[in-house]
């Protein structure tokens, strides 16, 4: 899947850039995967040790996903830092080719600024222009409040919710369904 960058006004002048991600900017979403565990690791499945990436990974990962007709690995980017990303991982069959999984992050200290709301735009423009992809879903869990709010609030219903199937630290939380047709 393909979208246009774009830059997005911060104000005085400064401007970051969301577009596609390439394999030369492997090392800079390492470093925001690396930001991600150290700063907010509440938020993402798998814990640092049990899901080792490395830049060859990403790299690779960024090329296969730039090849498929309902996928795409995006970034926000700001001088030379990766400070947010978004990935749409279509289904691999024929029966499931229709449906792609959001997942997306964005860098601590750059929250509340927009980048996620303009990540997620992007995702959604680029979804509804696929002539394969009619549902975008996603997992959340359910004590994310900041992710629940952006995604109700840009379209997506709950469908369900698996209940206890988190486990964080010493309480369990559960998975929240949700998804919009585009
Ligand atoms: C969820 C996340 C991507 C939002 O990114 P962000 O750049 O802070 O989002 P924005 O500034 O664009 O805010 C967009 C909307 O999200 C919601 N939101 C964001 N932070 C919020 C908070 N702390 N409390 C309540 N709502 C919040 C609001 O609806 C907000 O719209 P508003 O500014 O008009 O109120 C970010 O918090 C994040 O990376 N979290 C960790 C990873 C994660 O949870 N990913 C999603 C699960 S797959």
């Amino acid at each position: 899947m393909r979208v246009a960058s774009r830059r997005h006004a911060l104000g005085d002048g400064d401007f970051y850039q969301i577009r596609v991600a390439e394999p030369l900017d492997a090392g800079r979403l390492l470093d925001l995967h690396f930001d991600l565990c150290r700063t907010d690791p509440a938020t993402d499945m798998p814990e640092l040790d049990e899901f080792p990436l490395s830049a060859d990974i990403v790299a690779r990962d960024a090329k296969a996903l730039e090849r498929t007709a309902n996928g795409m690995l995006l970034a926000a980017i700001h001088d030379r830092d990766a400070i947010g990303s978004a990935v749409l991982r279509g289904g691999r069959f024929r029966r499931t080719r229709h449906v792609t999984e959001l997942s997306m992050r964005v860098r601590k200290d750059w929250r509340r600024r927009g980048v996620g709301r303009a990540l997620l735009d992007t995702a959604l423009e680029a979804a509804r222009a696929s002539d394969v992809v009619e549902i975008v879903s996603l997992t959340v869990f359910l004590s994310n409040a900041p992710a629940l709010e952006l995604y109700r609030s840009a379209g997506f219903q709950e469908e369900g919710r698996r209940r206890g199937h988190l486990r964080l630290g010493d309480r369990d939380d559960d998975l929240v369904l949700m998804s919009q047709r585009v």
